[in-house]
């Protein structure tokens, strides 16, 4: 007899086309698809905005159920969280980027993702590629802790605009939504400029991503990081490569984004 296989989209609800189709691919993968909703307290700091995360539990069962979702598991705060004894840190991988500017963001996602992976056992889990440190930090305690499962990595999906989806987006008015597609505009022009650079143009590199901050700058962007990277090591790239990605956090009004995308288009 062949069972269904287990695919599990690990989320903090809010749920967005990005969600959707992350799990209309567990669907298609497996034939069964569990979601977890968990706001997980470990992975904000006290400054963050856990209490304004947006809540909208009724709406997110209803998407859920429109994309055949069979099982949704809210585990209870307290039931994953408290007289716990164990961390999970993914060294490396963790140290820049987000990392650096969210001291203990990645403990908290990897903590409570290996205790998800633990309760659910799935044979497939998916993350969106929108969180690009999070899916290395999640490969990599994957890996290092032999966790009998595939991960499966999807591209973000953006708005018409460019923008990418986020639950965030609900803090923008429809005005400064638009506003904040730049971001994904300059980070496609500066990505062309990168893929027709020579190889080992270093400069030419630094100065591209120098005059991209100081572009985005000048529209109102409070950019924390723009650089291109190694999405496996998620260290600096010491030169462009075929999988080499443009990472950016800025603040934008109120709302702190992030983006990445492929220096190169995908053929
Ligand atoms: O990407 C998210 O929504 C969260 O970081 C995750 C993976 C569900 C862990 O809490």
């Amino acid at each position: 007899m062949d069972y269904p296989r287990l695919g599990f989209v690990p989320t903090m609800g809010a749920f967005h086309e990005g969600h959707l189709s992350l799990m209309k691919k567990a669907k298609a993968e497996c034939g069964f698809c569990a979601v977890s909703l968990f706001v997980n307290p470990l992975q904000f700091a006290p400054t963050e905005d856990l209490a304004k995360y947006p809540r909208q539990h009724e709406q997110d069962f209803e998407m859920a159920r429109s994309v055949g979702v069979d099982l949704m598991f809210v585990p209870d705060h307290a039931e994953l969280t408290q007289n716990i004894q164990t961390n999970v840190i993914v060294s490396g991988v963790s140290d820049l980027y987000e990392g650096q500017r969210r001291p203990g963001h990645f403990e908290g996602v990897a903590t409570i993702v290996a205790k998800l992976f633990g309760i659910v056992q799935p044979d497939i889990a998916l993350f969106g590629l929108k969180d690009l440190q999070q899916c290395a930090v999640i490969r990599q305690m994957v890996a290092d802790l032999n966790m009998p499962l595939r991960l499966i990595f999807e591209e973000t999906v953006r708005e018409e605009s460019g923008l990418a989806m986020s639950s965030r987006n609900q803090y923008f008015t429809p005005e400064q939504k638009s506003e904040a597609a730049e971001l994904f505009r300059s980070l496609t022009k500066a990505a062309r400029t990168l893929s027709t650079l020579n190889p080992g143009s270093n400069d030419a590199v630094r100065i591209t991503l120098d005059e991209t901050t100081d572009s985005l700058r000048s529209k109102g962007f409070g950019v924390e990081y723009l650089d291109a990277v190694d999405p496996k090591t998620m260290h600096p790239a010491t030169h462009i490569e075929q999988d080499s990605r443009l990472v950016v956090a800025a603040k934008f009004r109120t709302v702190r984004l992030i983006d990445n995308i492929p220096v190169f288009d995908k053929p």
